[in-house]
């Protein structure tokens, strides 16, 4: 089937040109967007932890290696957004970002944080619940989350086909010198040393941001020996009063510095497949965020992409459709869990918070050489061709055969998945509300039509994509 005429898709130019490090180094925002910290965490962790690893003279390799564990440390962040939202009956994003600057290993400090951040505007019994919800967890609840986040962060720098000490630093990353981190207790030197890097790197980064240098210093000094490697924190010493890297630690765009620390040996350029393999990694962060859209990214892709070849588009339209679709939600990694797995109908303010979720997604693609020419397409999926639907609200004449394509995607992989606020709907009723959004003049009529014909042919099931 074809449409009578249907629009050129724009696609990556010059890929050649591409280094993964800028790809990875932009991309990271997605990641400081879901670890609830501040845009440019990611980079600027980057920055301290290689310039600790220039002071120590590493070579080129584990420098490289270094270089993509400190940038995708958050790999694995959204992994435990969900358990932490429940735990605490809080913004996921709220309680990851205060964790950061609390010391876990003593008990008071521990014991204030989860009293501050149990269940905020809550009654009392919120809270007292909340709090005996992470009391009951304990310990073992904290080595849980963690171990779920670094075990998944590992998993998909390995699908990045990144090397294998950067797979081993990101599930180490909690760990602390003194045995007294996660997931393992591991201690000392029998913690890899890129992993003790990352773990100082981003403490220290945090603390700089919230409260200036002088008091990351302080933290490191005071943790030394406990948290951290005391030789990581004493080369930490060489750059305290260099004015010129802390200028661009606290840039607008840290992201640029960070490229002059990539060996120059070691650029890995980036093709075709390995904008794929990414596309691929960042639609499981972000489909890790709920129990409920466990594999949407991978179902609307592979959804899009096939609704593209039924109607006999190119197969390079089809390729970056495929894309689009992966990355369609990557915007949802700012939206609180307490939000996105609500067992029920979502108020005003919240359903606000959510429709945020594809304006979040362009400006995080927008940013991204590689992903840029995708960013108007994979955020123009909630939009209807009557203007009815968001973010910008454009119309027929706006949305492009690839937009229309997504928009009918999404909607029929969300329906046909379960969902926390309803009940689960045969695929007749699945059909039929998508049939009143043609009707009403929300959705494309002849791409619909074109679902119907690649569902016939047995296009999708959930098996496939589970395969
Ligand atoms: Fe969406
Ligand atoms: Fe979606």
């Amino acid at each position: 089937m074809r449409l009578a005429s249907y629009d050129s898709v724009e696609r990556p130019q010059n890929v050649n040109d591409l280094r993964l490090s800028d790809v990875l180094s932009s991309l990271s925002y997605a990641l400081d967007l879901t670890s609830g910290q501040p845009p440019g965490h990611a980079s600027r962790s980057c920055l301290i932890g290689m310039r600790i690893a220039s002071e120590l003279r590493f070579d080129a390799d584990d420098r490289s290696a270094l270089f993509y564990g400190l940038l995708l440390k958050d790999l694995g962040c959204s992994t435990n957004a969900s358990k932490m939202s429940y735990l605490f009956g809080a913004d996921d994003h709220d309680t990851k970002m205060a964790s950061k600057t609390v010391d876990w290993t003593s008990f008071l400090p521990r014991v204030g944080y989860v009293a501050k951040h149990v269940a905020p505007g809550g009654t009392m019994l919120d809270k007292v619940h909340a709090f005996l919800r992470v009391a009951v967890s304990g310990s073992a609840g904290a080595k849980s989350l963690i171990e779920m986040r670094c075990e998944r962060g590992a998993e998909i720098a390995r699908d990045l086909m990144l090397p294998d000490e950067t797979a081993e630093a990101i599930r180490s990353l909690d760990e602390h010198y003194d045995g007294g981190g996660h997931p393992e207790g591991l201690k000392g030197d029998d913690i890899p040393l890129l992993a003790r890097i990352l773990g100082l790197a981003q403490t220290v980064e945090v603390f700089a941001i919230a409260h200036g240098i002088d008091a990351a210093y302080d933290m490191a000094a005071t943790r030394r020996g406990t948290w951290f490697d005391p030789q990581l924190v004493d080369a930490m010493n060489a750059f305290r009063n260099d004015d010129a890297f802390w200028k661009s630690f606290f840039s607008e765009a840290p992201e640029s510095a960070v490229k002059e620390f990539e060996p120059e040996d070691r650029v890995i350029p980036v093709d075709e497949d390995a904008l794929d393999r990414i596309a691929s990694g960042f639609a499981r962060v972000v489909d890790a965020k709920s129990p409920w859209t466990y594999k949407h990214s991978a179902g609307v892709s592979m959804i899009s992409a096939g609704l593209a070849e039924t109607l006999g588009m190119p197969i390079e339209n089809v390729r970056t459709i495929r894309r689009a679709g992966l990355l369609h939600d990557l915007g949802k990694l700012g939206v609180s869990n307490q939000i996105l797995d609500k067992p029920g109908k979502l108020d005003a303010t919240e359903i606000a918070a959510m429709r945020k979720h594809t304006e979040f997604t362009h400006t995080l693609l927008n940013r991204v050489s590689g992903f840029r020419p995708l960013a108007t397409l994979a955020a123009s999926h909630h939009e209807r061709l009557d203007g009815k639907g968001y973010h910008v609200g454009r119309t027929a004449n706006d949305l492009p055969t690839a937009a229309r394509i997504l928009g009918v995607a999404d909607m029929y992989e969300a329906l046909a998945a379960k969902r926390p606020y309803r009940q689960d709907l045969n695929g007749a009723e699945v059909m039929d509300i998508m049939t009143r959004n043609v009707m009403s003049g929300g959705l494309c009529p002849d791409v619909f039509s074109a679902l119907k014909t690649y569902l016939a042919n047995g296009g999708f099931t959930p098996a496939a994509i589970a395969a």
